[in-house]
């Protein structure tokens, strides 16, 4: 196991990363002086897999248990589950000596953040991720949310767990596509970060414990840098993210993942990039290929329509006095913010990245 620290002052906090972690997840808590029942948010596939190892941990440690489930997809992060997890809580009568532990992927880690960030005006909680987008994203820093219909992410707090416990074992389970999926984030911080990440992640046999753990470190230092998003550098890992997200809200929420919509975002986005900051053609192919190479799309399904993908956008949080916040890159590695892609760029950056008419 290795540990990486979450450097936030008096808000700092361990990752701890490495096998078979679930089991030492009673004996790691109790070292960190937290006290109180534990709630378990977990989903419908999660939850039958590894709830009953984090259960035990933690009531060998002693701790008094209960177990929330969800139901799995991006749906439940909803004021709908929201209400029906507050309710359950206070029926197994946690009060606030108690604390949250979210098991699952980014939806539930979100969704499990955002109640203990609410419930008796905040609770404690502990990461428990368990998809590679959780892993090397999602868990780290603070952010939680639950959609609207009228974007992603719209309603959430910044809420830091006390600690994040990211057993790699957890992910031999994921399915192909969720597995893929989480590397469209991997691959985002070879783009804004460290290009020789997506040298890494070509590479075979797959060192999937190095390339988490140099994400987990990325996150670290662009969150130490700026923890509530407000000088600039955690903007960066929006990256893909404005269009993306306008995607993924128009599909519906749960038709498509996460990653599979940013991946499709970051073509746009890399597309902008080129046409107007030097973004060098030979960098997109290589983009292209890293996505390519875990399967994720690259185009806006046809029958999606151009003009509520732009309307979703034009709602999107990323807006700050009627201009856009938009993250263009100048090559591999190198993002910045800017204020100068206008709506006729996002709306031909989306034609240029749609399927054509068959
Ligand atoms: N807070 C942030 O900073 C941040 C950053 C990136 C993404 N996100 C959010 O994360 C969410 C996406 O997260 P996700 O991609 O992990 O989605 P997810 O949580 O829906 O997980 C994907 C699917 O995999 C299943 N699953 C999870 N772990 C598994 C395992 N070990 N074995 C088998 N199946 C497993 C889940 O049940 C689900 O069906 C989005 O809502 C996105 O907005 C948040
Ligand atoms: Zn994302």
């Amino acid at each position: 196991m290795i540990t990486i620290s979450i450097d936030l002052g008096e808000r700092a906090y361990p990752v701890y990363l490495g096998a078979e972690l679930l089991a030492k997840t009673g004996a790691l808590t109790r070292e960190l002086g937290v006290n109180g029942h534990a709630a378990i948010i977990t989903d419908s596939t999660v939850g039958p897999l590894y709830a009953k190892r984090v259960v035990d941990s933690l009531k060998s440690a002693g701790y008094p248990v209960s177990t929330h489930t969800v139901l799995a997809g991006e749906k439940a992060k909803s004021f709908r589950s929201v209400e029906t997890l507050c309710e359950s809580l206070a029926r197994a009568q946690l009060d606030r000596h108690s604390f949250i532990v979210a098991l699952g992927g980014g939806v539930v880690g979100d969704l499990a953040g955002f109640v203990a960030s609410i419930y008796y005006r905040g609770i404690p909680f502990l990461q428990i991720p368990t998809t590679i987008m959780a892993q090397v994203d999602s868990s780290i820093g603070g952010k939680t949310a639950i959609n609207l219909s009228h974007g992603k992410n719209l309603v959430g707090r910044f809420h830091q767990p006390f600690a994040i416990i990211a057993d790699i074992e957890t992910l031999n389970t994921l399915g192909t596509l969720e597995h893929n999926e989480g590397f469209a984030e991997v691959i985002k911080y070879g783009v804004i970060w460290d290009s020789d990440l997506l040298e890494t992640v070509m590479r075979s046999p797959l060192d999937l414990s190095e390339i988490v753990k140099r994400c987990i470190e990325i996150k670290a230092a662009i969150v130490k840098q700026d923890e509530y998003e407000t000088r600039g550098t955690r903007e960066l890992l929006n990256f893909g993210h404005t269009i993306g997200h306008a995607v993924e809200a128009t599909a519906g929420y749960g038709q498509m993942l996460h990653g599979e919509a940013v991946s499709i975002g970051m073509m746009a986005a890399a597309w902008i990039s080129k046409t107007k900051f030097g973004f060098p053609v030979d960098d997109l192919a290589k983009l292209q290929d890293c996505l390519n190479h875990f399967q994720l799309p690259l185009k806006i399904p046809h029958p999606f329509s151009s003009a509520s993908i732009l309307e979703t956008v034009f709602t999107d949080k990323k807006f700050v006095a009627g201009k856009i916040r938009f993250v263009v890159a100048s090559g591999l590695g190198k993002a910045t913010v800017t204020e100068e892609v206008t709506k006729e760029d996002l709306a031909m950056a989306i034609e240029a990245v749609k399927e054509p008419h068959p």
